[in-house]
């Protein structure tokens, strides 16, 4: 830890823009005691708005707000229905969410590696494309998109889902459309480290209206709801099970004022993040992260890959010690190694292939035999590893002040000279 004031506030973006439309808007779904989304004696209906300037932003049909990202990956995995003898592809640098979603949809998970955009590898994925491939989750990880474009059309061309996992990049665009418009469903979180907060909250969306229905299903008890809110049990088609992620109108108001504040936050984090790299251009022995659309990014973390480990690890302690740090709970300015379970290997439950039951489903299911010889212990994605054992990770909180930004850039260079 360094001895100096800390270089870089910290992290939270959104919570940096909590001000008079977040207060009212709580505010009034207090006075109207209906903190309910789908009745109270006075609805005030955040959820449905919040859900609706989501769809319309996004350019989709569809959109439902939930209690969390995880809950969010749960219920598009249950939407597309994937469940034993299925088999989900996504990139190793992921979030344990993402892994857990499909475990506990009883299908297995298989890695794919990533590339230098730190967001899965095409190529690699059309590799690892099998007979028992039933869906692909493209985690557009680190606040910037992968390749989407190409990603959608490998899917396209085997028929598979494509689920987008956009919570690191809620508000990044490829190439002009945002991220969460490209694939069958897509998901976010609201969690205090997204791009716009409420502590909790997801969103699940999509443009198919069946796939929109059972995801209200299992969002709430297994039943969708009429236009009143009271349960829907008329059609058997959708007679689920639910997981229990209502939205409560209380998040929901904090959201609807926290989306019309997303371009600006997302804004000043590019802003000041592609300030910071322009000036740590030029420094030996390191690459950027590759950002396939500039104009896209979300902004809210810097990654940099040096020629070897003793390289990274040198300059992340030299710049630590010269104040390129956050306060005492945040994270900032570390070894990507140290980035815990972003990284497929350190997922416990993963790699020992643990189970919620005694019966260890669904591991030893018999419909998912085709995998028991995969393995998710480090060294599965070679590319992915080398890339993490040498890059480090800057997170670049939207209030990073041009001074500050000056003296974080001085010293990486003065540490590069030493
Ligand atoms: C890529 C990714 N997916 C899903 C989630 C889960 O979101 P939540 O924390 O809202 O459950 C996160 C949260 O960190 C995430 O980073």
């Amino acid at each position: 830890m360094s001895d100096q004031t800390p270089l870089i506030p910290y992290e939270w973006p959104g919570t940096y823009y909590f001000g008079e439309e977040e207060y009212a808007a709580v505010k009034a779904v207090l006075d109207s005691r209906s903190l309910f989304r789908f009745y109270g004696p006075n609805l005030q209906q955040y959820t449905k708005r919040l859900e609706q300037d989501f769809a319309t932003r996004l350019g989709r049909k569809c959109a439902l707000a939930v209690n969390s990202g995880t809950a969010a990956l749960g219920i598009a995995m249950g939407a597309i229905g994937v469940g034993p003898g299925d088999e989900v592809l996504l990139p190793g640098y992921l979030w344990v969410s993402c892994v857990a979603a499909i475990v506990r949809a009883g299908a297995i998970p298989r890695l794919v590696d990533i590339d230098d955009t730190f967001c899965m590898n095409p190529e690699d994925l059309k590799r690892k494309i099998g007979p028992h491939t039933r869906a692909v989750l493209l985690v557009h990880m680190s606040g910037a998109p992968g390749a989407v474009d190409k990603i959608a059309e490998i899917c396209r061309e085997n028929k598979l889902f494509l689920v987008e996992d956009c919570a690191q990049a809620n508000g990044a665009s490829f190439h002009g459309k945002p991220v969460g418009s490209f694939g069958d469903m897509a998901i976010f979180s609201f969690q205090l480290n997204k791009n716009m907060t409420a502590g909790e909250g997801g969103m699940v969306v999509c443009d198919d209206l069946k796939l929109n229905r059972r995801a209200w299903a299992f969002h709430d008890l297994g039943y969708p709801r009429t236009d009143e809110g009271r349960l829907d049990v008329s059609d058997p088609e959708f007679h689920l099970w639910g997981q229990g992620a209502r939205c409560s109108e209380l998040s929901a108001a904090v959201l609807y004022a926290q989306h019309k504040k997303l371009g600006r936050i997302t804004g000043d984090m590019r802003r000041a993040k592609w300030a910071l790299r322009a000036k740590l251009e030029g420094i030996p022995d390191m690459k950027f992260r590759r950002i396939l659309d500039p104009a896209g990014d979300s902004g809210p973390f810097l990654i940099m890959t040096w020629k070897d480990r003793e390289t990274c690890l040198s300059m992340v302690e030299k710049t630590r010690a010269a104040g390129v740090v956050t306060g005492p709970i945040g994270v900032n300015n570390i070894p990507m190694t140290n980035w815990g379970m972003h990284m497929y290997y350190n997922n416990g439950s993963l790699v020992g292939k643990t189970s919620n039951s005694a019966a260890g489903r669904p591991w030893n299911d018999p419909l998912n035999a085709f995998a028991s010889d995969y393995s998710y212990a480090k060294g599965t994605l070679p590319v992915m590893d080398d890339l993490i054992w040498r890059s480090s990770m800057l997170s670049i909180p939207p209030v990073l002040s041009d001074e500050a930004i000056d003296k974080i850039a001085a010293a990486f260079h003065a540490a590069a000279k030493a």
